[in-house]
């Protein structure tokens, strides 16, 4: 950020080089394993990042009439909808806005496909190819609430249920990683060619769903351009499919708070922060995490450096909105400005309101290094309307 500009906290900024770098990434793995990406759009909604976004990446996958509005209207490219359940109320929206429309279950597609029957013959220009989501019950994740193929899963159907594809289905989708590894692809595509490959030649396409963390320093894409062309060369036919969202805006933005008080109980201080874990970094209590802080040693590294351990406390009246502790090579002050790394992708799009808590400005900093743009400011009005 520009050195001079002191912006007032709390604030997420994103930064346009590092969502370019991603997006460059992400653009080298399309060309070389010949695949789809799109981006999911629960990991950001930021719209207004969306120009960026969409000059390499138009496509996206929704899993709610919002976000297919948003894309439709932000991003403009095809969207592919998952949602676990359809309403007949709502169906007719997402005809008009999807450009694939992805089925949790066999009865779910059955109850709906005389409207895809009609759609498709009355708009052949716009036609939307059915898929169903099917569960490879192959579990590479370790944290339940994040695993699709926890037993008893309620997303998609296993191989047991599905003896022969229903007639009209295009295409097969499947979600199984989170943060993952191409190596734990390869574990999930071995289980899934074992229980379903017999189906996959009578498919247009299979969307490999996301958790694919291609923009993460170690992620092998060498490994994972290979092992998808070695998929090409068993199912030819086959159009490849793979919809993160993480990788897209994987490190891409930072909250920055301010130290308002030091509080101290049983021997432990906690340094209490303009922002909440709860209301502004949910998944840090949710996952859980400990994010890196800029100013802190490494998290890693703590133990070996001598320093200042503190807890950091978040301005909401939850007992439990806290995390830590980190390790400052300094006392902690009233004023001090900490930075939270990786506040962008799965935390601007699940904050609340809870407490009435001011919400943090978002900023866009743009590559130049010019002044960062205010994108959002949230005022009173935001939350009294939320309730209206
Ligand atoms: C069906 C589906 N597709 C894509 C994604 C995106 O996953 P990620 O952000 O981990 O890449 C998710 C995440 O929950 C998902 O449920």
């Amino acid at each position: 950020m520009n050195s001079n500009m002191i912006l007032p906290t709390p604030y997420y900024i994103v930064y346009e080089s590092r969502l370019r770098h991603n997006l460059d990434i992400l653009d080298e793995v399309r060309r070389r394993a010949d695949v789809d990406i799109i981006m999911a759009l629960k990991a950001n909604a930021l719209w207004k990042t969306f120009g960026v976004i969409a000059e390499k990446f138009p496509d996206s996958t929704a899993s709610s009439i919002n976000e297919m509005r948003l894309a439709n209207d932000y991003l403009k490219g095809k969207v592919h909808t998952y949602c676990p359940v359809y309403t007949h109320s709502s169906f007719p929206q997402f005809l008009a806005g999807s450009s694939h429309i992805t089925f949790n279950s066999i009865v779910l597609y059955q109850r709906f496909r005389p409207q895809i029957k009609q759609w498709n013959t009355e708009h052949p220009e716009r036609s939307v190819s059915p898929g169903l989501r099917i569960n490879p019950r192959c579990s590479v994740i370790e944290t339940d609430i994040y695993n699709p193929c926890v037993p008893g899963s309620r997303f998609g159907v296993n191989a047991e249920n599905l003896p022969e594809l229903p007639e009209g289905i295009e295409g097969l989708h499947f979600h199984a990683l989170c943060e993952s590894s191409s190596y734990d692809l390869e574990i999930v595509l071995e289980a899934l060619e074992h229980q379903f490959g017999h189906l996959l030649p009578q498919v247009k396409w299979l969307n490999m769903g996301g958790g694919h963390l291609m923009t993460r320093k170690d992620y092998d894409i060498n490994h994972l351009v290979s092992l998808l062309n070695r998929m090409h060369d068993r199912y030819p036919k086959l159009r490849l499919i793979m919809e993160p969202g993480s990788a897209f805006t994987w490190q891409t933005g930072d909250l920055v708070t301010e130290v308002l008080d030091i509080v101290e109980d049983a021997g432990i201080q906690t340094a209490i922060i303009d922002a909440s874990f709860a209301c502004h970094m949910p998944d840090v209590l949710e996952m859980p995490y400990q994010p890196e802080i800029k100013e802190a040693f490494p998290n890693k590294e703590k133990d070996s450096h001598p320093g200042h351990n503190y807890r950091l406390g978040g301005n909401s009246c939850l007992s439990g909105d806290s995390a830590g502790p980190w390790k400052f090579p300094h006392q902690l002050k009233s004023g001090d400005r900490l930075t939270l790394r990786d506040m962008n992708h799965y935390t601007t799009v699940k904050t609340n309101m809870f407490n009435g808590v001011q919400h943090p400005d978002i900023y866009w900093q743009p590559t130049d290094n010019s002044t960062p743009q205010l994108l959002r400011r949230f005022t009173y009005e935001d939350y009294r309307d939320r309730m209206d």
